[in-house]
């Protein structure tokens, strides 16, 4: 691309052979410069690359030469040049601009630079805490230019794509009251009314579902989402959403719409999306991969191998089976079977990890025999069974959990995927998914009450309504994640537009209607007024853009995250603020 209003006529990068001969004004920071006997060679790197530039005491003229003597590694700088054919055996095939050089004929200095805290090269070795301190460096880093173009693209993909399906972008706003996600709040004290607070949005859920009933219709919003919560790899406290709502919809003509909309977007990235996605249950889901966001492009499915145990002579299982409420789930890790035992008896800890209590396992070795603690109580028929439900071959490692369905099912999943990273099983494209069916509550024992496996305002399955109260946690909802190679890239549902049925849903979570009234009023309200049939959903942009920078963390996809305690390294926030600014707002603290 040539520029128009800069300095420079082209970027550092974007010069070919076709430009031999032109005249080129080039800026951007020193690379690396080489001194090669009375020539010196500086690689000149802008955000679009890099390109060779010479200097030559007779062709580039001594005051330039002398110049480009005494400039230093990160220096921004200005020169003027020819494009020309880089002499015989200088070629470089790894790099685009490989072919050519710019002869310089005058450089300006623009500033100079201390020198940099660490190289700025892909491929240094650097503390993470080092990179954020110095963030601006690391960014100049090709890796994170690349990163930070390719968010922009997609963010404006899919902007288009909605925008081009008549979607209207509405802003809502950042200093609002509590909306329950299910995390922590971040607060904000009011100045004007003391003691009383915003709260920064978890999302704009109750803020889209009022634009439905403002008659907005097709809403979205790339919106920038705050929940004060522990942090992950994949989970920052100040996150993006592509947030959106549509209304007179259903189930299907949201997920219908949705696709074609991450088909578009992704095809512009290069990642083809073949429609209609795949859905899966909740249930099935967790039965089968042990995950309600499993990563579906290798194997190693759970089975549920109770009744092969029902009259075993291995009490754990026998009585398992004996049990309703347990139930004997195995996977099997192909290629596993040959580790030693030392190894698969550490394999009892990682599942520790998932909430197991012990891992029964059993390898099957190469040459045939069997390595367990556990074989000898099976009969030749369970073993014969047990080997043809899981398929097994030489060099097989069979592990098993006894639980609850739901716990057996997590632990399973959880060691599916360290098995999978174990094994280096490649994991090759990506993979999406839907995942449907959630039920709409869970029991959370911490709180003992029922908590929202969603949020609060799903739409419950209208056939399962009358279970709300005699058994709701067999009531299915209207929600659907996206699932994107393993993780949850983005989730929705289908509200509830009825002022009573979200009365009774806020009642079944503990909310009695006084407390829902000062909570949601103004939404309970807003529904009385003819609120449409509504449902939506949010991308999580950050973990979009991770996967498809093939990054481990959403960090490097982010222009300026935190860390896990939550700290700026560059600015020092949070920082504490003056005695001054805490009057004003009538605060104290109290350490
Ligand atoms: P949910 O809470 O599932 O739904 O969030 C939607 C998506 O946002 C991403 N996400 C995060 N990304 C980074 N850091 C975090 N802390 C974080 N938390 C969530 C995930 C997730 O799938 N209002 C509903 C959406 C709706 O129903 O329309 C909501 O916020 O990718």
């Amino acid at each position: 691309m040539q520029s128009t209003h800069s300095l420079h006529t082209h970027d550092c990068g974007v010069l070919r052979a076709s430009d031999i001969g032109e005249e080129v004004t080039l800026t951007g920071w020193v690379w690396h410069r080489r001194d090669h006997g009375g020539l010196i060679f500086v690689d000149l790197r802008d955000r679009a690359g890099v390109t060779q530039v010479s200097f030559d005491p007779e062709l580039s003229g001594s005051e330039a030469f002398s110049t480009a003597e005494t400039i230093r590694s990160e220096w921004p700088i200005l020169i003027r040049g020819t494009v020309r054919h880089r002499p015989e055996g200088m070629t470089n095939d790894n790099l685009e601009t490989g072919e050519i050089e710019v002869l310089a004929s005058s450089i300006e200095v623009l500033n100079t630079s201390v020198t940099p805290p660490f190289q700025i090269e892909d491929h240094v070795d650097l503390s993470e805490d080092v990179r954020l301190r110095y963030r601006y460096l690391d960014i100049r880093r090709p890796k994170m230019t690349k990163a930070l173009k390719l968010r922009s693209d997609f963010s404006f993909a899919i902007r288009s794509a909605l925008h081009n399906r008549s979607f209207t972008e509405v802003e809502t706003p950042i200093l609002f009251k509590s909306t329950p996600e299910g995390a922590r709040d971040f607060l904000v004290p009011s100045r004007m009314q003391e003691g009383r607070f915003y709260a920064l949005p978890q999302s704009p859920q109750l803020l889209k579902q009022l634009l439905m009933v403002g008659g907005v219709e097709r809403y979205y919003q790339v919106a920038k989402c705050f929940r004060d919560e522990d942090l992950r790899a994949d989970r920052q406290p100040e996150f993006t959403q592509v947030d959106i709502e549509m209304s007179f919809v259903d189930q299907d003509d949201v997920i219908g719409e949705l696709e074609e909309v991450l088909q578009t977007a992704f095809a512009s990235m290069g990642v083809e999306m073949e429609l209609p996605l795949r859905r899966l249950s909740y249930w099935d889901a967790m039965d089968c991969y042990g995950s309600d966001k499993p990563d579906t492009r290798f194997g190693m499915e759970i089975h549920d191998v109770t009744d092969i145990f029902a009259q075993s002579q291995f009490k754990l299982f026998a009585g398992a089976a004996a049990d309703e409420s347990l139930f004997v789930k195995a996977i099997n890790a192909k290629g596993a079977g040959v580790w030693p035992r030392g190894q698969i008896d550490k394999l009892a800890d990682v599942a520790a990890t998932f909430g197991a209590k012990g891992l029964a396992w059993i390898a099957f070795r190469e040459d045939g025999s069997v390595n367990s603690p556990i074989v000898k109580f099976f009969s030749d028929e369970e073993m014969e069974a047990l080997k043809a439900e899981m398929d097994v071959e030489a060099g097989d490692l069979v592990m098993f959990a006894v639980e609850s369905r739901l716990m057996a099912d997590s632990i399973l999943g959880g060691m599916r995927s360290h098995m999978a990273d174990a094994l280096g099983i490649e994991r090759d494209g990506h993979d999406f998914l839907w995942v449907v069916d959630f039920p709409l509550v869970h029991w959370d024992e911490d709180a003992k009450r029922y908590a929202a496996e969603h949020q609060p305002f799903t739409q419950p399955y209208v056939e399962d309504i009358d279970l709300l109260e005699t058994d709701p946690l067999a009531v299915r909802s209207y929600t659907y994640d996206f699932v994107m190679d393993g993780y949850e890239a983005g989730g929705g549902g289908i509200r509830i537009h009825d002022r009573d049925l979200q009365l009774r849903i806020l009642k079944l979570l503990g909310i009695d209607d006084e407390t829902a009234e000062e909570q949601f009023g103004f939404l309970l309200e807003a529904l009385s007024f003819g609120a449409p049939p509504m449902g939506g959903f949010a991308l999580g942009l950050d973990r979009v853009c991770m996967l498809l920078s093939g990054a481990d963390s959403i960090r490097e996809v982010m222009a300026f995250p935190k860390t896990s305690s939550g700290s700026d390294l560059m600015s020092s926030a949070p920082s504490e603020v003056s005695a001054a600014q805490l009057k004003e707002l009538s605060l104290r603290v109290v350490s």
